[in-house]
């Protein structure tokens, strides 16, 4: 268990980490999840003791990582992955760091062969692909056998079949009882590797809830709809009480509608109802990322030209955030801990 109390971090004038308190349990694997610059690194070096908190204090089970006797039994982080001496082999790597840490040799085998290197093991660590260099990261991490592991982006730069397989593993650690704490500013990664999402934006929490509800909450806003009679379909969209608009014919496709606050199922049922046929109807695609804009209050990473396709700029944060905007009542049971503006 991962528990930080009031964790606060400045650096200059910048408050990077802003009286942030939040848990993770074990045996699940949570996400940590914020736009970029949002505080996720900074936080993941306070729980690991690589920076000092301005205030507050996070502990790992009931101790500060600085208390831990033989931290690397206790705590296991994949940061940089290209942390290695180029010119040693994994094998030798690894070894050089079990022996550093009073860890038993044979142990460098077993974590070789659970990330897949075993083949490679005597090959220079300076040669491997971003997703061997993964590979050999994790590796050294579970070492310790430890029984929580962080995760700082584990699949930015992977191809397909890497993050696949960091997801997998991920699971696997939680299946066995671990806590899994892994950072993104992914939503739709997060949606299919946790199941319980901590959210943070400008350094603070914005909620604390499971994936399956904050996906919920997101992913039924928006429904996109059409029909060969669109006059009809919105009298009847409009007479059953649903907020409707109106998108007008592009590139991206027909002229549609989409109506908010809905899922499919109740619009479906609508048009059914009034023997309306159907052309389409869907949830919304982005609107998950749409919830997310709306939650952290604004994230280049997603920002969308027009349309809604979200194209990532890969620009840094803009300077100034505008104030979010107001983000509906929550659904029952999903515990939203943060206030939904930012602070003057
Ligand atoms: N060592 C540092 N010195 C000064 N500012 C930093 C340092 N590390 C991070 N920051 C700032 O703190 C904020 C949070 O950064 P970071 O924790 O890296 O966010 P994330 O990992 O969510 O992208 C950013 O504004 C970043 O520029
Ligand atoms: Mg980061």
């Amino acid at each position: 268990m991962i528990d930080a109390r009031g964790l606060t971090k400045r650096y200059g004038r910048t408050l990077a980490v802003n009286d942030l308190s939040f848990t993770v349990r074990s045996g699940r694997v949570t996400g940590f999840l914020g736009p970029n610059g949002a505080g996720k690194s900074t936080t993941m070096r306070m729980i690991l003791g690589l920076d000092r908190p301005t205030a507050g204090e996070v502990r790992i089970g009931r101790k500060r990582y600085v208390d831990l006797t033989d931290p690397m039994r206790h705590v296991g982080a994949l940061l940089d992955a290209k942390w290695v001496h180029p010119n040693r082999s994994a094998r030798a790597h690894l070894r050089w760091l079990a022996a550093a840490n009073r860890l038993p040799d044979r142990r460098v085998d077993e974590v070789l062969d659970i990330v897949g290197l075993t083949d490679a093991a005597h090959r220079r660590a300076g040669g491997f692909s971003l997703g061997m260099a993964q590979r050999l990261g994790i590796a050294g991490a579970l070492l310790g056998d430890p029984g929580v592991m962080l995760f700082d982006e584990p699949v930015n730069g992977l191809d397909p079949e890497g993050i696949l397989w960091i997801r997998r593993l991920m699971h696997r650690l939680a299946d066995e009882g671990r806590t899994v704490f892994v950072s993104s500013h992914l939503l739709s990664e997060m949606a299919v590797t946790a199941s319980d999402l901590v959210v943070i934006g400008r350094g603070r929490l914005i909620a604390q809830t499971t994936t399956a509800a904050f996906t919920d909450q997101a992913s039924g806003a928006t429904v996109r709809v059409r029909g060969p009679e669109p006059h009809r379909l919105l009298a009847v969209l409009t007479a059953g009480g649903l907020a409707v608009n109106e998108v007008p014919a592009s590139d991206a496709g027909p002229a549609a509608f989409t109506v908010h606050d809905v899922t499919t199922e109740a619009v479906g049922e609508l048009a059914g109802a009034a023997g309306l046929v159907l052309h389409e109807l869907a949830a919304q695609r982005g609107s998950l990322e749409e919830a997310f804009l709306r939650l952290t209050g604004q994230d280049v990473e997603y920002r969308a030209g027009t349309g809604g396709n979200a194209t990532p700029s890969g620009k840094p944060a803009a300077a100034d955030y505008p104030e979010p905007a107001g983000y509906s009542e929550p659904a029952s049971g999903v515990v939203w801990e943060a206030e939904t503006s930012w602070p003057a």
